[in-house]
């Protein structure tokens, strides 16, 4: 089959440092099949305003592959299903605009949108994968939570962020004499801070899967300092919560996301351990500094597998799908599929087990 197929390609969702590089390769591998590509750009809104398309060429995307965000715009409010918008007297009306994107792309003669996301832009993608619009999921995340897949693009960068910033603590926690806890992101999912508390070298790590209690955190950092180590770093998952506790949040936005802002719980978990236990205590929060900046080397190429490996399944005439990395290869797990459960840290599995074994304590005993 040599079909000359019409491209699209979008992303959606929080950035995450390889999405420029899943770009490249799409548009690469298209052209090597002679297809036609084009980039839609802030997640949906692009195929609203049609005008905001652009042909991607080999000579467009010359040099993104090491750059960080994404060359196309993206959103986490941009549903189309539930769009914000503000009416003549400043109001925010929800409106769902997907038939338009529907028609919009037919008319342009598009074959396949390659929507480049999370759980939340795979869900969109689903939906119109069933209203007629043919769709092969690339799954992104720095979070690491889609269960489909092995591995998000996205997190291994987010995870090498946070533990750089874990090695700078010690130092300056030591010179004081102080301890230092560090909120991760992740969502409810406690990926990126168990792989950077223990490659960092954490007293403590806290996260959703492990309701904590403050008392044995507390302790931790005591029984260190009767050993002779009078600083400590805990590491909170943004997601993590005390036993009996709700997760804090900046609460909804009024902009039509979907979800919570996560976001308090360290310099909740600083203060307590200031007030119980006397030691000078200090919280940062890393923030979106984790989504920045230049992908690793690890992340780039499973990115550029990624990318590849959609164009090679719509070769074979896949479609509304994702692509999931099952290692050695890349495979197909239906979009339904996909989008229907969370991945959550195993209790058991050997990256607690091992945290576990290094004296790491994760507050529940
Ligand atoms: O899902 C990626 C993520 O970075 C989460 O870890 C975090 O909770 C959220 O997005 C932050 O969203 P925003 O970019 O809207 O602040």
């Amino acid at each position: 089959m040599n079909e000359r197929l019409k491209i699209a390609v979008n992303t959606g969702g929080g950035d995450a440092p390889g999405l420029n590089a899943v770009i490249y390769a799409v548009t690469m591998a298209s052209y090597r099949r002679g297809w036609e590509v084009y980039g839609i750009q802030t997640g949906y809104a692009g195929l609203l305003d049609t005008e905001q398309i652009i042909r991607l060429t080999p000579e467009k995307v010359t040099g993104i592959v090491s750059m960080g965000g994404t060359i196309l715009g993206t959103t986490n409010k941009g549903d189309p299903f539930r769009l914000p918008f503000k009416n003549a007297l400043g109001e925010i009306e929800i409106r769902d605009v997907s038939d338009k994107i529907v028609s919009n792309f037919k008319r342009l003669g598009l074959d396949v949108l390659i929507a480049i996301g999370g759980d939340g832009s795979l869900r969109i993608a689903h939906r119109f994968a069933q209203m007629g619009m043919p769709v092969v999921g690339v799954p992104k995340t720095i979070d690491n939570d889609l269960a489909s897949t092995i591995i998000t693009f996205g997190f291994d960068t987010a995870v090498s962020t946070a533990t750089e910033a874990i090695d700078k603590l010690h130092s300056t926690a030591s010179a004081h004499e102080r301890v230092m806890v560090v909120e991760v992101m992740g969502r409810n999912a406690g990926w990126i801070a168990l792989n950077s508390g223990t490659s960092g070298s954490a007293d403590v790590i806290l996260i959703p899967e492990i309701p904590f209690r403050i008392k044995n955190v507390c302790d931790k950092i005591m029984n260190n300092e009767l050993r002779g180590k009078r600083y400590g770093i805990v590491v909170a998952a943004e997601g993590a919560r005390a036993e009996g506790g709700e997760v804090i949040h900046k609460g909804k936005t009024e902009d039509g996301r979907q979800d919570v802002l996560l976001g308090g719980i360290g310099e909740w978990v600083a203060r307590e351990i200031q007030q119980q236990t006397g030691k000078d205590t200090r919280s940062l929060v890393l923030g979106h500094l984790q989504r920045g900046g230049s992908p690793t080397t690890f992340d780039r190429l499973l990115a550029l597998r990624f990318g590849a490996a959609a164009v090679r399944f719509i070769a074979e005439g896949r479609r509304n799908v994702m692509v999931a990395s099952a290692p050695p290869d890349m495979a197909t797990v239906p979009l339904e599929v996909a989008v229907e459960k969370m991945k959550s840290v195993p209790l058991d599995s050997d990256s607690i087990l091992t945290a576990r074994d290094m004296g790491i304590s994760f507050g529940d005993e």
